[in-house]
């Protein structure tokens, strides 16, 4: 079936549907920030300057003397309450709360101070006198491999490695690869960034007169939040309440739970009074969850004509002082085993070696399923490298490799099973739609005058929608989710989920899913997310995982209710349930039209006349997705590159995606633009760059660049529809999609301008100083 939007009102783009919260009292909107509740008090936190150092005491008597200060704890008070350390998400690392006996990454929480007013937090905190001795600094996973300096000795292992992953048939794979007439091998390095949501992190916590823990935080997984902290602090999960208003976006950030939301809980619970922590846009960028950070090593292996033979990867990862990347508990280094691609690969071996280092904690999947970034740019870059080793154009070597639409459910040798594609198909529309044969002749007449020009590909296939119970897991909790709808008796409704928009649209499409399968209007059915007392319980929005598995819970409620529904029509209709059809969004007893009653109508006979049967008109579902889902696209970005001055202008760049069924065309091309503009700042700007002493060199964002519509250039899109087989409505995820598929394509644009000179790799991001160096290097050279 397809939902593709048939009325104006079905393309309503972005709504919003909130309640009216009174405790908002400020008037300015629905954020954390915007709360205000008597008594509350205000938390700022230690930082460490050091990234490596052993504490040798803390002295807050200054501290305490500044007007308005209530209260400092430090990692000894919280490790003597039993709250020294929080779990990481996948449950394979714990995170020092506060730092006890030794800092670990340069802007380390260390002390938590709790005043009247935020200044005074502030004032308070820079008065905490932490005395250090500075201990060596492990600042590159290839140093931490060498088992020096060891970072964790609180671990069992007295080594710096945090885990070895692999998945493939390691020696098939060095055979195929040895046997191979052609072989390239490329470090490749996808850098260190991050998210950078517009609001930062922060939370309200506040024990009402009941006791009870209102936890108002920026949380994508709220329900996941109060299972984590009734864990940490042993408060009954009955006795908290969490929920995510607006949280100002997310892009993988608002996962993980963070030492600030722990201190706000202890210091509610100290002072007896409400406590809001809000952190600045330097600890978001230095302390909160980063992204990539993989140091892969590709190689490929081809015949002379251009048919893949092998594919090895080997990656080094950076995860910074404590293991927190959100990924689920079985899969260490994420979906990385996505790397063949959307490539037919005969054999292949990937492994990933997790490293601790003195840097902030992370690896989250920013706009991203766990590592597919990273997967995708390595077996995307490594193509244009093969190409160019084989002197075979990109886009016919991928054509040549693609697995072949009838080739669908398609078994991967590192274990997934892509649901369906059809991924030729996609390239030939993108090509058609951007002119490439005439771009190829621009192109030709440009490099004969010197100029260079590039045309970049990236033929991605993504993995989203976690997941199946069987592997998916966080914290143990297995990655269905849920929805609940209940229909009034005018016919409008609620649906809630365990999903939590950060501004993906849900508010619309949500609505959409539940109008389409009830024939009822989408503007009357209003969406609720992000309250644990209201919303059945499920894992979050992120992993473009909201679609795949929330989006079909709640196609999945509609259909009960539908079902419900369809007794009561049988009643009203005075006909035998197995006489009633659902056709055209009516019930009608078949083969007489003339005969039908509308879902309104049943509605409201479900509670004023519902004949034998029960009652109401409600349904909850959870579902648990057989498979993920295998989105999938071809990115083609045209840059000219000013050979004087190492300046790239994007001048095109066109993303045709596959998603499957489309819910809402609007929300999706939105998501695209918005993914597309992230990816650009990727490849061409953002880098968490530190130095070899550990020092953090972009704290802010006149170091860590957010693209304007200045920079941002002009995204054109196009779309293929191939339904996942599985899905209710056949919808996969797409929120990702530009962010995973964009940067390959990014680069492989400049790389291909800069290929007349001979360059034939660049790490990201591609600056202007970077090209002009490769630019002068090259020449110089020649
Ligand atoms: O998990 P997240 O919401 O970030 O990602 P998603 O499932 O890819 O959905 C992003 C937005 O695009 C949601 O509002 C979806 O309902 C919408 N979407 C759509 O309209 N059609 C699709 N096939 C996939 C997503």
């Amino acid at each position: 079936m397809s939902i593709e939007p048939k009325t104006e009102r079905h393309a309503l783009g972005h709504r919003m549907k909130r309640k009216e919260d009174p405790r908002f009292l400020q008037g300015k909107g629905n954020y954390v920030d915007d709360i205000s509740l008597p008594g509350m008090l205000y938390a700022a936190i230690v930082r460490s300057p050091y990234p490596h150092a052993t504490i040798k005491g803390i002295d807050i008597s200054e501290a305490m003397k500044v007007p308005g200060v209530k209260a400092v704890i430090t990692g000894q008070d919280l490790e003597a309450a039993g709250l020294g350390w929080l779990p990481t998400f996948h449950g394979l690392d714990k995170q020092m709360v506060l730092a006890i006996g030794k800092v670990l990454f340069q802007y380390q929480e260390v002390a938590a101070v709790f005043a009247e007013t935020r200044a005074a937090a502030v004032d308070g905190a820079e008065l905490v006198q932490v005395e250090y001795e500075p201990l060596p600094v492990v600042a590159d996973p290839f140093t931490a491999k060498k088992d020096e300096v060891i970072l964790r000795p609180d671990r069992e292992k007295k080594t710096n490695q945090i885990y070895h992953w692999e998945v493939g048939d390691r020696d098939a794979t060095v055979k195929a690869l040895e046997g191979s007439p052609k072989r390239v091998s490329q470090r490749i390095w996808f850098q260190r960034c991050h998210p950078a949501p517009l609001e930062p992190c922060g939370c309200v916590a506040h024990f009402d007169t009941m006791g009870r823990l209102q936890f108002y935080v920026t949380s994508q997984a709220p329900h996941v939040y109060r299972t984590a902290l009734s864990i940490v602090t042993g408060i009954p999960e009955d006795k908290i309440h969490v929920i995510s208003p607006d949280i100002g976006g997310g892009f993988g950030n608002k996962v993980p739970v963070y030492p600030g939301y722990v201190c706000a809980v202890v210091g509610a619970l100290k002072l007896g009074r409400p406590v809001k922590w809000i952190e600045s846009r330097t600890e978001n960028l230095t302390s909160t969850g980063f992204a990539r950070d993989y140091h892969m090593d590709v190689e490929l292996g081809a015949t002379a004509d251009g048919r893949l033979t092998a594919l090895r990867v080997s990656t080094a990862a950076d995860h910074g002082a404590f293991d927190a990347a959100a990924d689920p508990t079985k899969y260490p280094a994420g979906m990385f085993g996505v790397v063949t691609g959307s490539y037919d690969v005969p054999v292949a071996h990937a492994e990933v070696d997790a490293f601790f280092t003195n840097k902030a904690p992370g690896g989250i999947a920013y706009r991203c399923s766990f590592r597919v970034t990273e997967a995708s740019y390595a077996i995307e870059r490594a193509m244009d490298i093969l190409s160019d080793e084989l002197g075979i154009d990109a886009v016919e070597l991928r054509r040549r490799n693609f697995i072949k639409k009838e080739q669908f459910p398609y078994p991967s040798v590192l274990g997934f099973t892509y649901d369906s594609g059809d991924y030729h198909k996609t390239l030939d529309k993108a090509l058609e739609q951007i002119g490439y044969q005439d771009l190829l002749k621009e192109q030709a007449e440009k490099r004969a005058r010197g100029e260079l020009m590039g045309i970049g590909f990236s033929t991605f296939t993504e993995v989203v929608g976690a997941g199946p119970s069987k592997h998916f897991d966080i914290l143990g909790i297995k990655m269905f989710d849920s929805a609940e709808i209940r229909i009034h008796p005018t016919g409008s409704g609620i649906v809630r989920a365990g999903t939590k928009s950060q501004g993906q649209g849900h508010e619309t499409t949500w609505a959409q899913i539940v109008a389409e399968e009830l024939g009822l209007d989408p503007q009357n059915i209003m969406v609720e997310e992000g309250d644990t007392d209201t919303a059945p319980y499920g894992l979050g929005t992120y992993a473009s995982r909201s679609t795949p598995v929330a989006g079909a819970a709640i196609a999945m409620a509609a259909r009960r209710i539908r079902e419900k529904a369809k007794k009561i029509a049988a009643h009203l209709l005075e006909a035998g349930e197995a006489d009633v059809e659902w056709k055209d969004y009516k019930f009608q007893v078949k083969g007489v039209p003339a005969k039908s009653v509308t879902m309104k109508e049943v509605a409201f006979a479900a509670y004023t006349n519902p004949g034998p049967n029960e009652p109401g008109l409600e349904a909850t579902n959870y579902y648990d997705p057989p498979n993920m889902t295998f989105p999938y696209g071809t990115y083609i970005a045209v840059v000219d590159v000013d050979r004087e001055t190492g300046e790239v202008e994007v001048r095109r760049f066109l993303a045709v995606d596959d998603c499957g069924t489309v819910i809402n065309p609007m929300v999706v091309e939105g998501q695209i633009h918005g993914g597309l503009t992230e990816g650009f700042a990727i490849a061409f700007m953002q880098e968490i760059q530190y130095d070899a002493e550990g020092n953090n060199l972009n704290t802010n964002f006149t170091d860590y660049l957010v693209p304007t519509s200045l920079e941002t250039p002009h995204w054109e899109v196009g779309n293929t529809v191939t339904p996942s087989p599985h899905h209710p409505i056949g919808a996969k995820g797409v929120g990702e999609s530009p962010n995973v598929g964009s940067p390959a394509a990014f680069v492989n644009a400049v790389i291909d301008a800069l290929s007349p000179l001979g360059i034939r790799h660049l790490e990201m991001p591609v600056t202007r100083d970077k090209v002009w160096r490769a630019i002068r290097d090259a020449e110089a050279a020649r």
